[in-house]
């Protein structure tokens, strides 16, 4: 069965166990792999490259798309595989080995990976591994459930291992609009005009050459893990719907709206189910990953169109989907996360940028990566990519967590990720502080009225009364700034 998916004559004869292809990778070298927030990855070469750390040490530093499913970053930290890893991952298992130091994590813009390594300006990919539903006749890879990173990593690597996988259905095909940036100086501006643009190879083109092993799979990705949403992701869904019917009835959007961006986890893919239930209509997505929320849209006919680069979805959605995806794969396109995440195209396109933060502050700052200041959550992903050059820039997250233990609005972020000047809306359940036009003080008393639980509303006014009473253009009591999250590490609560 195997067969007429590698369709390239001189293939078949390179097809090898997984080990055997692990075996190509050595102690110190850069990997690529695929997969995309639990979507697309390598599954069965990384799951023999653990197991044979365990007779014969060995470290690599590994880059990905995003995050890996299967567990896979967990059995490759607990196997001591990895030295660096880039440029994202939400594994606990991982999450400790990172927080621990064992392993050094480049938490990274997600656009800007493969720039980086196009331009030499980080150690080039000695072997890439990548999924595929096939190889072309030419040799070209048709990638899965994600593009990701792949198609910059196969092309620059030294090497490649494909993976072809049996439960990817191979009506993904012709899904993938793969368009990789010219080289400087002649580089010539990104085709994209519309999240319908298909500008690139339906295929990663690679020389065929290179590709020099091939290993057949047959392990499923593994499901998203978002929670259904809520009474405050409801609420939140709720406070965005209403800013965004006011913005319709001032002139400055209309009821298609703009594209609209959606960051990963429990609270956007809410947020994002929301839009089933307002005015608008022939909405499309430009974004990085879609979710469950997604189809939901399109079966709602709210969407018309989706451009990403991974689609991860529940287990129940991700049958439909499969099943019914000659339905949907017209309204559909997977690119590289270059060119989802470009900043040029999400500028030209003016999207609606809704991302996750885990805390903000005062004045609009937000920290979407390291809880306390110190442990990394996950990573700043594409987060940055749309706030900074979005239309407009809207943060979510719920106005307090752990039981209350934890207000998501303080005195001063513990991290910062996305600077005051890159956000625009921040929406709790609690309320919508509208920001754009206002200083830092204005924006103090916007936040402090609409987003702040009722539990720690008091508790930051008389923060803000007394740092206004000292004066400056951002007022803040320094000596008091970090009180909270020093409570919260000496007494396991933010409050005094
Ligand atoms: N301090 C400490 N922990 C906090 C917190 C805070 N201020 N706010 C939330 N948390 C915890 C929650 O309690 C929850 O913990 P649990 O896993 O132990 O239950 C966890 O963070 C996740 O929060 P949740 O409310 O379920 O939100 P989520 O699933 O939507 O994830 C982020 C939120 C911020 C972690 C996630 O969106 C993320 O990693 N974002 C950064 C990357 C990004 O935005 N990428 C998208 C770009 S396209």
């Amino acid at each position: 069965m195997y067969r007429q998916r590698i369709r390239h004559p001189k293939f078949q004869e390179r097809v090898v166990s997984a080990e055997e292809a692990a075996s190509l990778i050595k102690d110190g070298m850069v990997v690529g792999m695929s997969g995309f927030t639990r979507a697309g990855e390598a599954k069965a070469v990384p799951m023999a490259l653990a197991e044979r750390a365990k007779k014969d040490p060995l470290k690599i530093t590994l880059m990905t798309g995003a995050s890996l499913g299967n567990d896979l970053d967990r059995t490759l930290a607990e196997a001591h595989v990895l030295s660096r890893r880039i440029p994202f991952q939400a594994d606990p298992g991982l999450r400790k080995a990172i927080n621990s130091g064992e392993v050094m994590f480049i938490d990274q813009h997600l656009s800007e990976t493969v720039e980086q390594l196009r331009t030499d300006q980080i150690p080039g990919i000695d072997i890439a591994v990548v999924e595929a539903v096939a190889i072309t006749e030419q040799g070209g890879i048709i990638p899965t459930t994600s593009v990701g990173n792949s198609a910059s990593f196969a092309i620059l690597a030294k090497k490649v291992i494909v993976e072809i996988n049996l439960t990817q259905s191979e009506t993904l095909e012709g899904l993938h609009d793969i368009y990789i940036p010219s080289r400087r100086p002649t580089r010539q501006p990104v085709p994209v005009v519309s999240p319908e643009s298909r500008v690139g190879f339906p295929f990663i083109p690679v020389d065929p050459d290179k590709i020099v092993a091939i290993v057949v799979t047959r392990k499923a990705d593994s499901s998203s893990t978002v929670l259904p949403p809520d009474e405050d992701t409801r609420a939140i869904a709720g406070h965005l719907a209403d800013f965004l019917k006011y913005e319709v009835k001032s002139g400055r959007l209309t009821n298609e709206l703009q594209p609209l961006q959606a960051g990963i986890g429990t609270i956007a893919n809410a947020v994002m189910h929301g839009f089933i239930d307002t005015p608008f209509h022939g909405l499309k997505m430009y974004s990085e990953v879609l979710q469950d929320s997604t189809f939901d849209l399109f079966d709602a006919g709210k969407l018309d169109f989706a451009s990403g680069s991974s689609v991860t979805l529940s287990q129940s959605r991700y049958e439909q989907v499969i099943a019914d995806l000659a339905r949907y794969k017209h309204q559909l396109i997977l690119r590289p996360q270059e060119i989802s995440n470009h900043p040029e195209v999400i500028r030209r396109l003016g999207l609606i940028c809704i991302n996750t933060a885990l805390e903000f502050d005062l004045y609009g700052n937000v920290n979407s990566t390291h809880v306390g200041g110190t442990q990394m959550m996950n990573g700043i992903g594409g987060s940055g990519d749309f706030a900074r050059n979005g239309h407009m820039s809207i943060f979510v997250t719920k106005s307090i967590a752990k039981a209350g233990k934890i207000s998501s609005v303080v005195p001063m972020v513990s991290h910062v990720d996305h600077t005051e000047h890159d956000v625009d809306i921040l929406i709790t359940e609690t309320g919508l502080a509208d920001l754009r036009g206002l200083a830092p003080r204005e924006r103090a008393q916007t936040i402090l009225a609409n987003c702040v639980h009722p539990s720690y509303r008091d508790e930051l006014g008389d923060y803000f009364n007394r740092a206004v009473v000292r004066g400056g253009h951002t007022p803040h009591l320094i000596e008091e700034a970090f009180s909270w999250h020093n409570n919260l590490r000496l007494h396991g609560t933010m409050k005094p």
